[in-house]
């Protein structure tokens, strides 16, 4: 019997990296799967974008598990189009047990050179993304008598990273977001956390290289990239082992926690 057998997750920014990690995983215990992303080009990042192809290597590594999923391109700032894809995945696979909202990017910028259009790109995405996401399945979570949401915020939703300053926005407003679903939600046993990753090995994690420069221009504020433990970044899957046990029954009870997977990071 797997950990969360015969439930429902709905995922986004599935295509690759932690997304495609969390169906993968989720799917391995026994869960069916939903899966949005963007999955085309993104303008101002740093590391490439994830393509067509990636979400259909999501969608066979998810049915290599004799898994059901339903993937499709959306972008979670776009209401109408994130919606369609929700209410046709629960309509097929029956029911929603589980959302993950994960779909995001990150632009290094100082404060000076952080754009507007960084900054409404940035916040639209990993902050109003989430908000739809959220807002849009919860109906289907407290039909089904119950569910568990987890936010991916990140180690810069809990302090203030340095040359990050509309993804430090956006993630510490992921917090404030889950503490308002997790108490609103209470009553139907819906239960909302986040995840706070520190550096991951994805393709976003790439984007690291883009803060020699401003590290060798501002050396006092490097030591709080560094992690505690003794490691560079931490993998997809240690990761996903968080989101697994958030959406299982073992954690039935835990709910508006801020859940640092973060080798220490945020100790600093
Ligand atoms: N990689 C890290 O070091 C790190 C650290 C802390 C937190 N995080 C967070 O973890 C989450 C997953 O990131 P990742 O490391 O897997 O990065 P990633 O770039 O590999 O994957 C992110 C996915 O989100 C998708 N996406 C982006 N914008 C979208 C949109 N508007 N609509 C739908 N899909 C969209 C992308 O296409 C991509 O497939 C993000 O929220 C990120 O901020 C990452």
């Amino acid at each position: 019997m797997g950990r969360v057998e015969g439930k429902v997750a709905f995922i986004t920014g599935g295509a690759r990296g932690q997304g495609r990690s969390h169906a993968v995983r989720l799917a391995k215990e026994g869960a069916d799967i939903i899966v949005v992303d963007l999955a085309d080009h993104i303008p101002n990042i740093a590391y490439p974008s994830a393509t067509e192809e990636d979400l259909a290597e999501t969608v066979r590594q998810v049915e290599a598990l004799d898994r059901r999923i339903i993937a499709t391109k959306a972008d979670v700032r776009d209401r109408g189009a994130l919606k369609a894809a929700i209410d046709d995945g629960v309509a097929q696979l029956g029911k929603l047990d589980i959302v993950v909202a994960n779909a995001g990017i990150c632009v290094v910028e100082d404060w000076e050179n952080t754009s507007v259009d960084v900054w409404d790109q940035t916040i639209g995405t990993n902050l109003t993304g989430v908000w739809n996401t959220v807002q849009l399945t919860s109906r289907h979570l407290i039909d089904n008598g119950g569910g568990s949401i987890i936010m991916t915020s990140s180690a810069a939703g809990i302090k203030g990273l340095p040359f990050l300053s509309a993804y430090v926005a956006a993630k510490h407003g992921v917090v404030g977001l889950m503490r308002a679903y997790a108490t609103e939600l209470a009553e139907y046993s819906v239960r909302v956390n986040t995840i706070h990753p520190t550096g991951v090995n994805t393709p976003m994690g790439e984007m690291g290289n883009a803060f020699g420069p401003l590290l060798e221009a501002h050396p006092t504020v490097g030591g709080m990239l560094a992690n505690l433990l003794p490691i560079q970044a931490t993998e997809p899957l240690d990761q996903s082992n968080a989101v697994l046990f958030l959406a299982s029954d073992e954690s039935r009870f835990i709910t508006s926690l801020e859940m640092t997977v973060d080798a220490g990071n945020t100790q600093y």
